[in-house]
């Protein structure tokens, strides 16, 4: 119970990405005042960082209901059809990976979004007929990594496209310690400092961090997070100053090492560590652009000099 009330409900509650959230306040307020449904809203940007809490207060904030799926569950035109008819008016479909929607699903979802309506096919061959049934209006929210892996006629039907970004140190404070009071357990500021530095600007991993920290303040401090022990819990979970883990340094070392810091392809480097491209391209590489320890060139990722010596 406490862990869903970890996540906020509403834009008060919700820290951090104001741009996105200035402006979809206006957009439902507006909505709202003209009892309309909102616009459907893609929320693109690494994982992490919201999406999902995101559409949920947009849900929450419209009086909406919320309904939660994702791209690779729905497998077939059937499976969301069958989402679609079962909505009522206004409510907030959310669709998780929306990217990995498949071709024929996808089809179904554009006179769906366009006009609230699924044409359905009856039968095969010469005798086959279309049905055109209403479904009540909805708000589609999608939520994808990367917004340029999704077909443009999808794209160009979401009104609203918002892109997340990384959240700063500050910010990072203020969640830790909103959680920190949600978990009740003690932390000091310069404690919720040293875990802001090392989240990787990403709320979920602030918060995974804390969880396992207040774990260690438990058992081997006397229950308070402070800067010595969030140091300690942090080097026993190995996560460094940068924020980095295991995964992010082998990435950097085996560009280093093996391909004599790029450039490089990310599909040569995943092959090497064994490691899912997707995982690198949409985990581990935005964190490491973001910082400057790697860049993109037209013939592959390259280190920086920030790059070298970290791992130097
Ligand atoms: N927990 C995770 N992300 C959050 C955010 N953006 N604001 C408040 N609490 C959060």
């Amino acid at each position: 119970v406490k862990e869903l009330s970890l996540r906020p409900q509403n834009f008060n509650q919700y820290i951090g990405q104001s741009k996105a959230k200035e402006n979809l306040n206006i957009f439902i307020q507006a909505a709202k005042e003209r009892n309309e449904p909102l616009d459907h809203v893609l929320l693109y940007g690494p994982p992490g960082l919201g999406k999902t809490t995101l559409a949920n207060i947009i849900a929450n904030e419209m009086g909406a209901g919320f309904k939660v799926t994702s791209g690779p569950t729905i497998e077939r035109a059937g499976d969301l059809a069958a989402i679609l008819s079962s909505l009522q008016p206004f409510d907030v479909l959310f669709i998780d990976e929306i990217h990995r929607l498949n071709r024929t699903v996808e089809e179904i979802l554009y006179p769906a979004l366009e006009d609230f309506s699924l044409d359905i096919m009856l039968g095969k061959g010469p005798g086959a007929q279309s049905v055109r049934i209403d479904i009540p209006p909805f708000t589609l929210v999608g939520a994808t990594t990367r917004a340029g892996a999704l077909s443009s006629p999808l794209r160009d039907r979401f009104g609203i496209i918002s892109r997340l970004e990384f959240y700063n140190e500050y910010d990072l404070i203020d969640i830790i310690t909103r959680t920190a009071e949600i978990l009740e357990v003690d932390i000091a500021l310069d404690g919720a400092k040293e875990i802001a530095c090392r989240s990787r600007g990403t709320p979920r991993i602030a918060n995974r961090i804390l969880k396992r920290i207040r774990d260690i303040a438990q058992i081997k401090g006397k229950g308070v997070i402070d800067v010595g022990i969030a140091k300690s819990g942090l080097e026993l979970l190995e996560i460094d100053e940068h924020g980095l883990d295991n995964a992010d340094r082998m990435v950097l070392k085996t560009m280093v090492d093996v391909y004599d810091g790029g450039p490089v392809g990310l599909d040569s480097v995943a092959a090497t560590i064994n490691e899912e491209s997707t995982t690198i391209e949409d985990v581990i590489e935005p964190f490491l652009l973001q910082i400057g320890m790697i860049n993109r060139t037209p013939r592959g990722r390259v280190v920086t000099e920030k790059g070298y010596n970290h791992i130097r």
